[in-house]
């Protein structure tokens, strides 16, 4: 399994957002925190962001929507051009509908899971889906501790892929650096979304490079 490196502009300097994107020209995705101070505790970037990073950059953007009423928001980000477009599965109110509109626009269509909120209840909703992502943090902030109790969760969906139940992407996203990534890679995650240990490094570049090895080797 190729692993995908996605580092988090959360982390990045917001004022210079288009040279932050070409020092890590090097990553799979670029990942935009969308946060709306309601579903989580903090307010981020909305969509013209969005929009005019998507002429700054050739990454695929790969939106994490910590946002109420993905419903009625979520589907303008696919239509910005985003490669892949996540919603929250406690904030979605027809995740099915909103899986097709976001394809229908052009976008891969994820589905995010808080650290408490188990698979079960999502599983044939998921069968829509092109990305599960599995937070490892409490969403909100960047810089958080790793969650490793929530590795069986990662687990379970890698098993459900392997099986055949689910095809899509297993993503982690919180607390992933150079030591944690092993284990979540050794879980099954595929997609790594690391905002902190990029851009916090010296050399961003480098960082992703490291943190793909590493993937890779323990994938
Ligand atoms: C947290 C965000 C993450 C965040 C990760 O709510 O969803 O994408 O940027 O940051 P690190 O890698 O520093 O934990
Ligand atoms: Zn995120």
């Amino acid at each position: 399994m190729q692993p995908l490196i996605a580092p988090s502009i959360l982390s990045a300097d917001f004022a210079r957002l288009a040279a932050e994107a070409d020092a890590v020209a090097n990553a799979d995705w670029l990942h935009v925190d969308v946060m709306d101070n309601h579903f989580v505790p903090n307010l981020t970037i909305g969509l013209p962001v969005v929009r005019s990073l998507r002429k700054a950059t050739d990454l695929p953007l790969d939106c994490h929507l910590m946002i109420d009423d993905p419903d009625r928001w979520a589907p303008p980000y696919a239509e910005a051009g985003a490669r892949n477009v996540t919603v929250h599965a406690e904030a979605a109110a027809d995740p099915v509908q909103l899986a097709r509109a976001l394809r229908s626009a052009g976008a891969l269509a994820g589905l995010a899971v808080k650290p408490g909120t188990p698979l079960e209840p999502y599983l044939d909703v998921l069968t829509g889906y092109d990305t599960l992502l599995v937070m490892t943090v409490e969403p909100g902030f960047g810089g958080q501790e790793f969650l490793a109790e929530v590795l069986p969760k990662v687990r379970e969906a890698r098993r459900r892929v392997e099986s055949g139940h689910l095809r899509l992407h297993v993503e982690v996203d919180g607390g992933i650096n150079a030591t944690t990534i092993e284990a979540a890679a050794e879980a099954g995650a595929d997609v790594f979304v690391a905002g902190s240990a990029v851009f916090s490094a010296a050399d961003p570049a480098q960082a992703v490079a490291d943190l793909r090895q590493r993937a890779a080797g323990a994938g």
